[in-house]
């Protein structure tokens, strides 16, 4: 028996989530296994509700979850006052409180079609394939900070990293190279090592993690500096394929860079995890937060017009690295495949659809790819 926590957010997040609830229900029926789910509130949906942009009961509970399944956040009406006010707040309490230090945000192209959707040119971003792999739960998110004082002459976030930390992550980029199927993926790690004290240490870490716990990955390992990283992910995104093993701030920069590469924001699922994925041993699968890249997109919120694909694409990976539902998660996988091939999807990737058509024709996808 599985329990997960569903948290719809705010503008899209209700709709887009709205279009994987149902697949609970199929998931329980075919694979003959118990799903509790349990709603509750985040971000400015809580605010208006509790005041807060999440409940400590709420933080609590998830803590006894499999994992939870969230839209997004945010949106103009809740964009004042001081953080403790704000919807954002919700998340980075939860990544905190659940210790969810590993951030897997894959952007690949899976479909000929998706080469024409991407703002960038067909050659560079045929056969991209990137997840971007970002420390979550510290640095300079997480230092201390001193908000503006009253002239609004100064403020200050520290950026401050523990071998800890940094060995951690460096494992879970070492999992997800081994997980490939044929070779390991190339782990690319993204520092500011030439001005950054933190950053010197994250590159003198990984480099002797690499080297002591796994030295068949020792010459799959490189060190980018992050700005030139970021031109190269502009001007020729393949040369990064594989692991990008980052720090927090820059993890959360270059992932929405990447995410042009596909075609569309609203294309990108995400993980955030307690643990590296270990789809073998479903005795100690790790806990997590899966929701999609984008935010809460107010500006078509209410339309029908948001692609769920980001979503589904979340619900895939909670199947595959939480559940150890493999099987669901390949076939969540080639529904969103067939339907990005055969253009049946919203507007934002070039399609007609609705939302809730776009979800129907996933959802009937899924369950004829499982039989
Ligand atoms: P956004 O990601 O919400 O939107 C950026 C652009 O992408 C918009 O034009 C939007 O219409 C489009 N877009 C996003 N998702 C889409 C989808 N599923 N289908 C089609 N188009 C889609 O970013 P923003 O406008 O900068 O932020 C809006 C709010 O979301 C802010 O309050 C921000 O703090 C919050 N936010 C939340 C999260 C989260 O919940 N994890 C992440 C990022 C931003
Ligand atoms: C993301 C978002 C969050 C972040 C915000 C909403 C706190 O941009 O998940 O990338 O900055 O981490
Ligand atoms: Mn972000």
């Amino acid at each position: 028996m599985f329990k997960i926590m569903v948290l719809q957010g705010d503008h899209i997040g209700p709709e887009i989530m709205a279009e994987v609830l149902p697949l609970f229900n199929l998931i329980e029926t075919r694979f003959d296994i118990k799903i509790e789910t349990v709603e509750r509130l985040i971000g400015g949906a809580c605010l208006d509700t509790h005041d807060c942009p999440i409940q400590d009961s709420t933080l609590q509970e998830a803590l006894g979850c499999h994992a939870v399944l969230l839209a997004s956040v945010g949106g103009p009406k809740w964009d004042v006052g001081d953080s403790s006010r704000r919807p954002e707040t919700g998340i980075l309490r939860m990544r905190k409180h659940l210790n969810l230090y590993a951030n897997v945000r894959p952007a690949k192209i899976i479909s000929e079609r998706q080469l024409r959707l991407s703002s960038l040119k067909e050659d560079v971003v045929r056969g991209v394939n990137i997840i971007t792999l970002r420390e979550n739960a510290g640095g300079i998110y997480f230092g201390k900070k001193e908000e503006p004082d009253e002239h609004a002459w100064r403020a200050s976030d520290l950026c401050e990293y523990t071998r800890e930390e940094i060995v951690r992550l460096t494992r879970v980029a070492a999992a997800l190279s081994l997980a490939n199927d044929q070779e390991p993926l190339p782990i690319i790690s993204v520092d500011k090592a030439n001005v950054m004290a933190s950053s010197r240490l994250w590159r003198q870490v990984v480099t002797e993690t690499i080297r002591d716990e796994y030295p068949q990955l020792v010459d799959k390992l490189s060190h980018h500096l992050v700005d030139s990283a970021a031109m190269v992910l502009a001007r020729d995104p393949r040369k990064l394929n594989g692991v990008i093993l980052t720090e927090n701030l820059f993890g959360d920069i270059l992932s929405d860079l990447a995410s042009v590469i596909p075609g569309s924001l609203g294309l990108l699922g995400s993980a955030e995890m307690d643990g590296p994925p270990r789809s073998h041993d479903r005795d100690r699968l790790p806990m997590g937060v899966y929701q999609p890249v984008s935010g809460s997109a107010p500006d078509i919120a209410g339309k029908g017009i948001a692609n769920p694909i980001g979503m589904f694409e979340s619900f895939g990976l909670m199947c595959r690295w939480s559940l150890g539902l493999t099987e669901a998660a390949d076939a969540i996988d080639s529904a969103i495949k067939q339907c990005l091939e055969t253009g049946q999807c919203t507007s934002d990737v070039g399609g007609t659809l609705s939302t809730q058509q776009a979800g129907s024709v996933l959802r009937q996808l899924i369950r004829e790819a499982l039989g």
